[in-house]
């Protein structure tokens, strides 16, 4: 075991390493950001372009994050200096090391905000509230200072906390049970917001698309969603893929965590849109759409008190198995490349993280009006990071495995060397090589008015 590793550490089970990679996809990004990008972007529309992204550049491009990580055996950056020595490609991991810390700051702010409302959740303070009360209260909380920022330190403890526990022990044990869970609870509140009166146009927003809408912007809007929701672009799934054993089949669980991950948004986006129409409220509203939406939605439940305590935590730990994703390959990076220990590192980084944190958190009260091009801090880190350096990352990353690498290696990886039976094979170097790279370049290149 040990020595497959090369004395890492690593997943022992097939089961593991999907809930450890499904952890990482499926958190703030499916249920808090899915539906505000969608809002903002029109709707249906947007979600065909979406899924269309997920599995004709979703796929390849976390199957070959898997491929370099496990033939790397090394964290993001690491894994590139080792599978192509004295080259350039490193700089793919640096990027990714960057989007990180920008990432994990914004982050930590709503992932505070949801700590928040489970707390809110427990005293019952949403019961009575109209829905324009409801708005009030999250404007009164998310403008704030020091509340706001104690529950992002408060995220980021925790986050520290499981990482120092290690691989195998923290990230597994704490994937493991309880997205099930949440998946349920989505659905029957999927099921309530559906039976809403008015509901109707909130599923037509959803589900017709009207590509009148469709612009350069709302194409990247969906690819940066895309690589952000399936935790790709930036180098932790080659940071968990780096802790996969020999054996896993890297394709299989590619595909289902993809299906996963699409398969809650969507169900967040039945629970959320439904609601937003019924009860009056702007599906463009943002970042603060669930926080307005669902206490509405578990006001009309019965047992809606339960719910929504149960939601929140759920919604928490999603959060924190997605947020020990990002903090890993910045600690991996750390302890292997600059060979800080363990700890060092991850309070380093979380120490970072967390300065940076701040900025974004202010950034919806002290400092809303420090702006650069129409964008607040938030705004501005959330779009360098998931809307720019994701998909340029994965670019990059599948322009690795399918022109630098060689093809033997990679089949080699695929196959787990000859074992399993890849029939698509020659269509994933075409896709690979030729389909994603040009179309990232174009809906990268031309939102950014290069093309
Ligand atoms: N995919 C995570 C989510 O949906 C966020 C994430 C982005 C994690 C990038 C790792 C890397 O919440």
């Amino acid at each position: 075991m040990a020595s497959e590793f090369e004395g890492r550490d690593g997943f022992t089970s097939r089961f593991g390493i999907i809930c450890a990679a499904a952890g990482s996809a499926i958190g703030l990004g499916n249920i808090w950001r899915f539906p505000y990008v969608v809002g903002d972007s029109g709707g249906g529309a947007f979600l065909l372009i979406y899924l269309g992204f997920i599995l004709l550049l979703g796929i390849p491009v976390m199957l070959s994050e898997f491929i370099i990580g496990r033939r790397g055996q090394r964290n993001a950056l690491g894994s590139f200096k080792r599978l192509a020595p004295g080259k350039p490609w490193f700089i793919v991991g640096v990027m990714g090391i960057v989007a990180a810390f920008m990432i994990l700051a914004f982050y930590s702010t709503i992932a505070g905000w949801t700590l928040h409302y489970v707390l809110q959740s427990f005293t019952n303070a949403f019961a009575g509230k109209t829905s324009v009360e409801i708005n009030q209260f999250f404007d009164a909380f998310h403008t704030r200072a020091f509340l706001p920022l104690l529950w992002q330190l408060i995220f980021m403890a925790m986050t520290a906390w499981i990482i120092l526990s290690g691989v195998r022990k923290g990230i597994e044990k704490y994937a493991k049970v309880l997205m099930p869970f949440l998946v349920l609870l989505l659905i029957i509140m999927a099921i309530r917001s559906v039976t809403l009166p008015g509901a109707y146009e909130g599923l037509q927003f959803l589900f017709r698309p009207d590509f009148s809408v469709v612009d350069s912007s709302v194409m990247l809007a969906a690819l940066g969603q895309a690589f952000f929701s399936l935790s790709i672009g930036m180098g932790a799934l080659i940071t968990y893929g780096s802790y996969i054993r020999k054996q896993n089949n890297l394709g299989n669980i590619s595909v289902e965590v993809s299906l996963a991950d699409t398969l809650i948004a969507i169900l967040a986006g039945v629970a959320i849109f439904p609601a937003v129409f019924a009860f009056g409220l702007d599906p463009a509203e943002g970042p603060g759409l669930i926080f307005t939406v669902l206490p509405n939605i578990f006001q009309q439940m019965p047992g809606g008190y339960f719910f929504s305590i149960i939601f929140f935590i759920l919604l928490a730990i999603a959060a924190l198995t997605s947020s020990i994703s990002i903090l890993e390959v910045v600690v991996a990076y750390l302890t292997e490349e600059l060979k800080l220990t363990r700890r060092k590192a991850t309070i380093m980084a979380a120490a970072a993280a967390a300065f940076v944190g701040v900025f974004c958190t202010l950034s919806f009260g002290a400092l809303k009006d420090v702006t650069i091009s129409g964008l607040d801090i938030f705004g501005l880190l959330d779009f360098t990071a998931s809307n720019l350096l994701l998909p340029l990352g994965g670019l990059l990353i599948v322009c690795f495995v399918g022109w630098y690498m060689k093809q033997a290696d990679v089949k080699d990886e695929v196959t787990n060397s000859g074992v399993l039976k890849v029939r698509l094979f020659n269509a994933l170097m075409f896709i690979l090589r030729f389909i994603a790279p040009v179309a990232i370049a174009i809906v990268l290149f031309d939102s950014l008015g290069i093309i």
